[in-house]
């Protein structure tokens, strides 16, 4: 067995002010609503979240125990009134504090519009001869996949709207996705529940081959001829970890190793980390506050109808944290693994538990540093080990794995894993597309880009934190530099907002430092994470596309911005239908001093998908992200006191297998 235990953790609030709602928290606020409010049926709650605590009442908790209000911030969708309502529920004083109808904005697509636009589309008249005109009769198998609406001149204004595209399976188990009905678009009014447009931009043939990827369905001989059988030499690896895991959970607070924090998630950002912080010599030096992802963005690169329109923010648009999966057992983490279930909202405010869906685990993380002294050949090597707190989102074909990593070295990471189905179009056989690659006959993946935006309220040793572009600069040849060989890291600090709006350079090895100048080494320089950014890229569309006009965030890798607790989502509350660009642009627009302060960064990233043969039918894992290390924050390695692993390594001569640790001279 790869899985030794389990420990299935039921939430049930354990007192603290960060820790998510529980379901009895839920039912209570939609309670206090109703009755406060009398709310009709037309009504729709749409997200039901803690409402956190300010920095200052969170503290008071942790220096004197005192109890912080627990209340909730519910968005309501009046669909009647067609109205959006911001309203917060104090639990601890059963009451609603605070309402406010917010005009011009559409929150994202509930789940039972997700639901009912299948439903409507499949109803259609419209949509049934357009299928008919493509020789197909059995509805049942359509797949009507509701893409976020976006905007197009032609939409009839102020309704709210989403365009779902079709897709055909050839049995219930079927991948679909093989089988895209190119050309037809349509459009669909969520207020009246009715199909407002069809579009039929012209038959395209459905690509004729299966692309299966379930064994039982994989060798009918409709797929790949590459796969004939499923491999069978394949031997287990076990993780066994006989001693049990080194953290400890309480409640949501997880201690691993030097490490401390506490787990949360909201239906719309999914897993969120609060006060990461690390143990040194009996005090815990914090380092973030609060880390979360605060947006994506997905747009495609090609003009054709069935894809332009595909433009989505699948965390403002949908809500990531509603569509995490239950993890599997022994499937998606090996070892000894700790669950946290969350906890969303369903229309009627109803809590709506999605057991297993936080993942946390040990890895051992290979070397993790090593010497070996050549002349009297003492080696010493310890081995890395990481936490891993991790989660899956289903959003339509895609899947994305939010992944952070804390490592014994005090290096923190935060990785995308995106798998899952391409989105795909038709073409007739034997054409080449120009905007994607052909993944099978008659069948392309356009190519797109994934965005993400991972707000981290950065506390260094504290709040007072400044952020610093380190560039590598050569020196022009001359005095300074009369050998040509020198550099030096140039460091500039961004003092103001409207300097921190940065993008990468690979090519000077650009990191950003988050230091606290307040707090010093014992070589006196300032406690400091640098922001390491992994590979990266730039939305390529032009000024007046739907991502210039609504992504503003991508357009820059780092922002950083004054703390505020209102500001939490890189393009904004309300990026459904949205036609500018809200979010960060916005927030600088003050124009706020970061030296020194309360501060947030903002780290934008792209996953470049120019699609390969090989992402088809399923799409192998690959990876996005980002490092924060630290830089003088300690007084050297951290990880210098790591144990030895095993007495065999460490022989203290001759490695034990006799052989000579280098080269020998004789
Ligand atoms: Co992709």
């Amino acid at each position: 067995m790869a899985v030794q235990s389990v420990d299935v953790f039921s939430p049930v609030s354990s007192g603290h002010p960060l820790d998510p709602l529980s379901p009895e928290e839920m039912r209570r606020t939609a309670e206090i609503l109703r009755t406060d409010r009398s709310l009709g049926s037309q009504v729709r709650f749409v997200s039901v979240t803690l409402r956190e605590p300010t920095k200052q009442e969170v503290r008071q908790h942790g220096d004197t125990g005192a109890a912080c209000e627990r209340a909730a911030s519910v968005v309501l969708y009046d669909r009647g009134a067609q109205q959006t309502i911001e309203t917060v529920v104090s639990l601890t004083e059963g009451a609603v504090t605070a309402w406010r109808v917010v005009d011009g904005v559409q929150p994202g697509v509930m789940l039972e519009e997700f639901f009912s636009t299948e439903e409507i589309t499949r109803a259609d008249p419209r949509w049934q001869e357009a299928m008919r005109r493509r020789g197909i009769t059995d509805f049942s198998l359509a797949m009507i996949d509701p893409w976020a609406a976006g905007y197009d001149i032609e939409d009839p204004l102020g309704r709210r709207l989403i365009r779902p595209l079709t897709f055909v399976r050839s049995g219930p188990d079927d991948n679909g996705y093989a089988r895209p009905v190119e050309g037809l678009v349509v459009l669909v009014d969520l207020d009246l529940m009715q199909v407002v447009d069809v579009r039929d931009h012209g038959v395209v043939p459905l690509p004729e081959k299966a692309g299966n990827y379930m064994p039982e369905l994989m060798f009918d001989g409709d797929n790949r001829p590459a796969h004939t059988a499923v491999r069978s030499d394949l031997r287990p690896i076990d993780i066994t970890q006989p001693e049990g895991p080194s953290f400890t959970v309480d409640g949501y607070a997880v201690s691993w190793q030097k490490w401390r924090l506490r787990v949360g998630y909201t239906p719309r950002e999914g897993l969120v980390l609060h006060q990461i912080g690390y143990e040194d010599r009996g005090r815990v030096r914090p380092v973030v506050y609060r880390a979360s992802l605060s947006e994506m963005y997905i747009p495609y690169a090609d003009p054709a109808p069935t894809h332009r329109i595909k433009n989505v923010f699948d965390e403002g648009e949908y809500g990531i944290g509603l569509l995490l999966n239950p993890l599997q057992l022994g499937c998606d983490c090996l070892g000894e693994i700790h669950y946290f279930d969350a906890v969303a909202n369903d229309q009627d405010g109803q809590p709506l538990t999605i057991p297993n869906a936080i993942c946390m685990h040990e890895e051992d993380y290979g070397v993790g540093w090593k010497h070996t002294d050549f002349r009297t050949e003492k080696m010493e090597v310890r081995r890395s080990r990481r936490l891993v707190i991790s989660c899956f989102a289903t959003v339509g074909n895609y899947e994305y794995g939010f992944f952070w990593y804390l490592y014994t070295d005090g290096t923190i990471q935060f990785e995308v894993k995106l798998t899952g189905v391409i989105s795909t179009g038709a073409i007739p056989v034997g054409e080449q597309p120009r905007f994607g690659t052909l993944v099978a006959p008659g069948l392309y993946g356009p190519h797109h880009q994934h965005f993400f935006n991972v707000r981290l309220d950065m506390q260094v040793d504290g709040d007072g934190n400044s952020v610093y572009e380190v560039d590598a600069a050569a020196l022009p040849p001359g005095p300074d530099n009369p050998y040509g060989n020198a550099w030096i890291a140039q460091r500039k600090q961004l003092t103001r907002e409207s300097e921190a709006q940065r993008l990468f350079d690979p090519f000077v090895a650009r990191t950003w430092h988050i230091a606290n100048p307040s707090s010093v080494n014992e070589l006196g320089q300032p406690a400091t994470y640098k922001l390491m950014p992994g590979d990266n890229v730039l939305p390529l569309q032009q000024e007046g596309s739907q991502a210039w006009t609504r992504a503003q965030f991508a357009y820059k890798h780092l922002w950083v911005t004054a703390y505020d607790p209102a500001e939490m989502f890189a393009a904004g509350d309300y990026p459904n239908q949205s036609q500018n660009a809200g979010g960060l642009p916005e927030f600088v627009k003050a124009d706020r001093s970061l030296d020194d302060q309360d501060i947030v960064v903002w780290y934008s990233f792209g996953a470049h998908h120019v699609v390969r043969p090989e992402d088809w039918p399923v799409m192998p894992v690959s990876y996005a992200g980002f490092h924060l290390k630290p830089v003088g924050f300690f007084d050297g390695n951290p990880a210098l006191d790591m144990p030895r692993s095993t007495p065999a390594c460490h022989a203290g001569g001759a490695p034990v297998d006799g052989s000579a640790a280098g080269p020998v001279a004789e």
